[in-house]
């Protein structure tokens, strides 16, 4: 695996996140989004190669569960073991923390997120009708969750 780092993200990354946000998602969150959940002391986490911001996290813990909201990885860069290096830094993080348990939502026809969840241990626990936008109307959601302890 490629020497990747791994570090916490600020407001100053913002640009480099909505470039890959708005690049690799059919819906982007908006700027505006992200700085709420700055402000509302939300876990953004991101993966740099040489500097270079490459995929991010975006994590409300709520207790002793933990949300993952948003996992994105450039399109550029995708496929190269980058969005299991996220998720396996946070399910690390998870376990350090005591956390019960990371949970998630993602939508029903995301082949790539949900083999990867499935392959990190995530089980489906529930299903979200007509959750997401889509081009023809709405998209269900599959609620996936990883126990920890
Ligand atoms: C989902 C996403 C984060 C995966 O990141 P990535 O860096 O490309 O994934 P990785 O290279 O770490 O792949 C990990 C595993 O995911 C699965 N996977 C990733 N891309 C895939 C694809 N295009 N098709 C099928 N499976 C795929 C595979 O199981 C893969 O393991 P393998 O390479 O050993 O077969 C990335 O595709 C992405 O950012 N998508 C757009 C945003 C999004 O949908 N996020 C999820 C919201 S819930």
């Amino acid at each position: 695996m490629p020497s990747w780092d791994w570090a916490a993200l600020a407001g100053e990354d913002l640009p480099e996140i909505l470039a890959i946000e708005e690049a690799a998602h059919p819906y982007p969150w908006s700027e505006a989004v992200f700085e709420d959940c700055l402000r509302a002391g939300y876990r953004l986490d991101g993966a740099f190669d040489r500097g270079q911001l490459i995929g991010y996290s975006v994590v409300m813990t709520v207790l002793d569960e933990w949300h993952l909201l948003n996992l994105c990885v450039d399109p550029a860069v995708q496929r190269r073991g980058a969005g299991r290096f996220l998720l396996e830094r946070l399910l690390e993080s998870a376990v350090a923390a005591e956390a019960s348990c990371l949970l998630l939502e993602v939508r029903a026809g995301n082949r790539a997120a949900i083999a990867l969840y499935e392959s990190a241990g995530f089980a489906d626990i529930g299903h979200r009708k007509a959750y997401y936008p889509a081009p023809n109307g709405r998209e269900d959601a599959r609620v996936m969750r990883r126990l920890l302890s």
